[in-house]
């Protein structure tokens, strides 16, 4: 288990530690994430991800705040004992940060080497490690002759040399095709599901946090904004980032021919055009048709998707709401008690 309790990094560009130019790179963080789990933190650049992970193994030092791992609290080791402690977290990294003048075993045997073990032990510890991330054949291969996905399947067994509970993952992904993106996600989950290691990892991608993760929080500012289930986060994400994230994610946006002509207050011949976010039984619920029934609605649907998000199903939608002031009013507030979320993205004129 990884728990962070109120921590925050500032920190000093000036190197005076006086308050000037401080930057408050992480704000009273709290974050629990389960043995056995697979957590994710997603946010913008710049927004702490990376400096809250490399507060977990302590690559930075907290300004305020405790960091407790697998029960031991890691704030208040000494040095020897936060190196032993950190032979239990394993750390990746977006640029694999490979020793390019090592094979790939002896890079994967470091850690290894590092604690003193003798060359047979680390030999039977790195073979299997090597079959276990699809490598065993490209042993005595050096990392300029490997391909990105394949020098992040390297790191991954290093990271994995010296049996950590917790796996670190800094934007592990990012530098790496879709395709090569989704193996490596994949070898994640296995690794999770078979060796029962916990997996933070942070990203700018919803898809990775679609793919494998179980809980997300969201970062912005320095701040954990959301903390969900994976599917409520997809479905009914809380803070207009999140929102936003979703959207982007989705591609859900109006035509920009109708950006162009919505207006932000409604006038005498105007309609509403709404996007509608609908989970669960919504989805197969035929709103749409009751809409015009009950409120003598006519829907114009410019724009609708429907995506799996684990167990759960989620609708998007983009539409006009043609009718009088009072019968779109009337229409927004059937869907809302309906669990359908209304967004009102502007106002139209009428063509007619
Ligand atoms: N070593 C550092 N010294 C000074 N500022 C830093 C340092 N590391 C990160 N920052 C600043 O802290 C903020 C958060 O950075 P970071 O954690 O790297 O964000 P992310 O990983 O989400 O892109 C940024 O404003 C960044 O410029
Ligand atoms: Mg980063």
């Amino acid at each position: 288990m990884i728990e962070l309790s109120n921590v925050s990094k500032t920190y000093f560009s000036n190197n005076k530690g006086n308050g000037s130019n401080a930057i408050h790179a992480l704000k009273e963080a709290n974050l629990i994430v389960p043995k056995g789990t697979i957590h994710g933190v997603i946010g913008l650049s710049g927004a702490g991800k990376s400096t809250l992970i490399r507060c977990v193994n302590l690559l930075e030092r907290p300004t305020s705040g405790t960091v407790t791992v697998d029960g031991q609290e890691m704030t208040n080791l000494s040095n020897a004992a936060l190196n032993r402690a950190r032979h239990r977290i394993g750390m990746i990294f977006q640029h694999f940060n490979l020793l390019t003048t090592r094979s790939v075993f002896d890079n994967v045997a470091l850690p290894l080497e590092l604690m003193g073990q003798k060359r047979h032990t680390v030999r039977e510890r790195v073979i299997p490690l090597l079959e276990m991330v699809g490598l065993a054949d490209k042993a005595d291969q050096y990392p300029a002759q490997l391909s990105g996905g394949q020098k992040q399947r390297v790191a991954i067994a290093r990271a994995l040399a010296s049996k950590p509970q917790v796996l670190l993952c800094d934007e592990a992904t990012s530098a790496l095709d879709p395709q090569t993106t989704s193996s490596i996600l994949e070898l994640l989950r296995d690794i999770n599901h078979q060796l029962g290691i916990t997996i933070l990892l942070i990203t700018h991608e919803m898809e990775v946090v679609k793919s494998i993760c179980h809980r997300v929080s969201l970062i912005s500012d320095g701040e954990l904004v959301e903390d969900s289930e994976v599917g409520d986060f997809f479905t009914a994400p809380r803070t207009q980032l999140g929102r936003e994230f979703l959207n982007d994610f989705l591609q859900l946006t109006p035509p920009k021919e109708l950006i162009e002509r919505l207006v932000d207050t409604p006038g005498d011949n105007t309609h509403p055009v709404v996007r509608l976010t609908f989970s669960g039984d919504a989805v197969s619920t035929p709103l749409i048709s009751r809409l015009a029934r009950e409120c003598g609605v006519d829907v114009s649907i410019l724009q609708a998707k429907v995506e799996s998000i684990q167990e759960r199903t989620l609708g998007l939608m983009i539409a006009e709401l043609l009718g009088t002031p009072t019968q779109t009013q009337q229409a927004m507030t059937y869907l809302e008690s309906h669990q359908l979320q209304v967004e009102v993205l502007g106002h139209v004129q009428r063509n007619d």
